[in-house]
């Protein structure tokens, strides 16, 4: 059966068409919200791994339309949503994109100008590298994409926890010295 047919007698991919979703990983999202309830209360998020959008569409419509359209929203209140990946893509509403690699610290630190100093409420990833189809590889470059990324937000929550625990100890005007 060549792809096209395969992909014609998929019930996520006709239901993403008829609902207007770029890709049918749209569901997988929607469904982990349905079991955790990964939205509430969320401000701040990064969508890793985004293009073509269908995570980021996911979470337009979960978080930024519903507060946009609220009759008490405010400008400054809005949640952001900043969106990575190595590709372009089209715009989304209330999604700001960044075009870049996700294992790169300069990537994290674009990130990071966009949410002023505060941490993002909740992090997506649906990275997955290209495929070779040699499963061994393909597994290999996905654990080590993973890997990169976890690292690199490792890094940054000790960074941030550091801060805060210097902002803690050190009054206005005193010194901190460090060899
Ligand atoms: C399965 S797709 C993501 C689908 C997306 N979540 C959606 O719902 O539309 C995997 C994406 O990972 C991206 N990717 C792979 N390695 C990356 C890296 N090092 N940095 C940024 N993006 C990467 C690819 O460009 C690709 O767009």
């Amino acid at each position: 059966m060549g792809k096209a047919s395969r992909d014609k007698r998929d019930i996520y991919y006709r239901k993403a068409k008829e609902e207007g979703w770029r890709a049918r990983s749209a569901f997988k999202l929607l469904q982990i919200d349905e079991e955790f309830n990964i939205f509430e209360g969320v401000k701040r998020v990064v969508d890793l791994c985004a293009a073509p959008g269908s995570w980021s569409q996911v979470l337009s419509r979960k978080l930024y339309l519903p507060a946009k359209l609220s009759p008490d929203s405010r400008e400054g209140d809005l949640p952001l949503i900043v969106a990575i990946d190595l590709q372009p893509m089209a715009p989304i509403e209330g999604v700001i994109q960044v075009q870049g690699d996700i294992t790169n610290a300069r990537t994290a630190e674009v990130v990071i100008r966009h949410f002023d100093g505060c941490k993002a409420d909740l992090v997506v990833c649906d990275g997955a590298p290209d495929v070779t189809g040699l499963h061994d590889m393909d597994e290999f470059v996905q654990s080590q994409l993973i890997l990169a990324v976890s690292i690199q937000f490792f890094i940054y929550e000790l960074v941030f926890c550091l801060r805060q625990l210097l902002q803690y100890v050190i009054l206005d005007g005193s010194y901190f010295c460090n060899k």
